[in-house]
């Protein structure tokens, strides 16, 4: 397959509008990794290139056990990779040991030590560096009121909500001011509401303090909210590297159609295109198949109708609202804009 996606975008646009130079801060180069389980081993990553600038915001998505855990533990120093190398700001850190590495990681368990009040959490870090109390104080302080915690100060973990305790894990991540802050679906713990407020917060943060994440999630709408790009992983290598945009609208494999945001696949002769179930029209002027309705269902505020092309093509399209003027049984055409339908790589396993 085609690597057209994996070069770094040379410029970003800064605060005030004008165009500066992006800084890589972190470059991967050609990294594998296998694990040997009883006799079989398997190669969980296959060569992976990639470069990250500083600020941004970066989302690995991938199936369950595509190796993102791998990946991240090997940038902090937690895993070492078989081959390639990883560097920080153009140094090479590969066989650093992971407490030199200016690079900090936060879990999806908090991992918050619970013997120790929430500035006690905080200012661990600075404490191991030495640093001496006054300026601890200072900057435990700032932190509290960056992730919004003043007065909680003498708390201790088991006193707090899920959403504040992970909130004092990202304080205390952040207080080094880490080049790479690595989050293994740092919010997977936490309800759907206080998810969504803490995605806000948490993209203010990293925005504030320009620091450069490196983020995983299972949650496709938050990896499209908050990041700068996302890297799709699949089969141990990033498949697709791209802008939120680029990765829902112009998937380069089949697999990215369908994995973000459950693209349709229609076959025709030899190709493979993704359409999105929001952009498939129903008996309107551009419909020319013949489709057959065989499920309706709603879900999250949208009707989702399945037909049934005459060659046995299961074809979906969404609409907002409850119910759509048509029964399962009855025939219909349907069909999309020219411009809706994306051609792509038929690789999906
Ligand atoms: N220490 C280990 N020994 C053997 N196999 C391992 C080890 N760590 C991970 N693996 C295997 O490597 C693969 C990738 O694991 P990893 O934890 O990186 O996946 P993941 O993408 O983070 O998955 P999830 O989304 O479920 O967290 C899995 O098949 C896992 O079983
Ligand atoms: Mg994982």
């Amino acid at each position: 397959m085609e690597k057209a996606f994996t070069s770094v975008s040379a410029f970003s646009k800064c605060n005030e509008g004008r165009i500066k130079m992006a800084k890589t801060v972190l470059e991967l180069q050609q990294i594998t990794k296998s694990f040997t389980d009883k006799t079989k081993q398997t190669e969980v990553l296959k060569g992976i290139d990639f470069s990250i600038n500083e600020g941004e915001f970066i989302t690995l998505l991938g199936a369950s056990g595509c190796g993102k855990t791998t990946l991240l533990r090997i940038i902090a120093g937690l895993e070492s990779a078989d081959t390639g190398s990883v560097l920080l700001e153009g140094e090479d850190i590969t066989k650093k040991e992971p407490y030199l590495r200016d690079v900090n990681m936060v879990f999806q368990n908090y991992a918050l030590f619970p013997h120790m009040t929430v500035a006690e959490n905080i200012g661990y870090g600075l404490k191991t560096k030495k640093v001496p109390k006054k300026e601890i104080a200072t900057k435990v302080q700032e932190m509290l009121e960056l992730v919004q915690l003043e007065g909680y100060e003498k708390r201790m973990p088991d006193k707090l909500s899920g959403g504040q305790r992970q909130r004092v894990a990202i304080a205390r991540a952040m207080i080094n001011q880490p080049k790479v802050l690595l989050l293994d679906e740092p919010l997977g713990a936490l309800d759907l509401k206080l998810r969504r407020q803490m995605q806000l917060e948490l993209k203010r943060l990293q925005k504030k303090l320009n620091t450069t994440f490196i983020y995983i999630t299972h949650d496709q709408e938050e990896a499209i909210n908050m990041s700068d790009r996302i890297a799709v992983m699949h089969d141990g290598v990033f498949e697709q590297v791209g802008t939120p945009n680029e990765i829902y609208y112009q998937p380069e494999t089949s697999y990215v159609a369908s994995f973000v945001g459950n693209a349709n696949l229609y076959h025709k002769a030899d190709a493979v295109y993704a359409v999105r179930a929001e952009s498939v029209l129903i008996n309107e002027t551009e419909c020319t198949l013949d489709a057959v309705v065989i499920e309706k269902s709603f879900a999250g505020g949208q009707l989702r109708i399945l037909f049934a092309l005459s060659d046995g093509q299961k074809i979906t399209a969404s609409r907002f609202g409850i119910d759509y003027d048509l029964k399962v049984g009855e025939q219909a055409k349907i069909g999309w804009k020219e411009d809706s339908a994306v051609r792509v790589i038929a690789n999906e396993n």
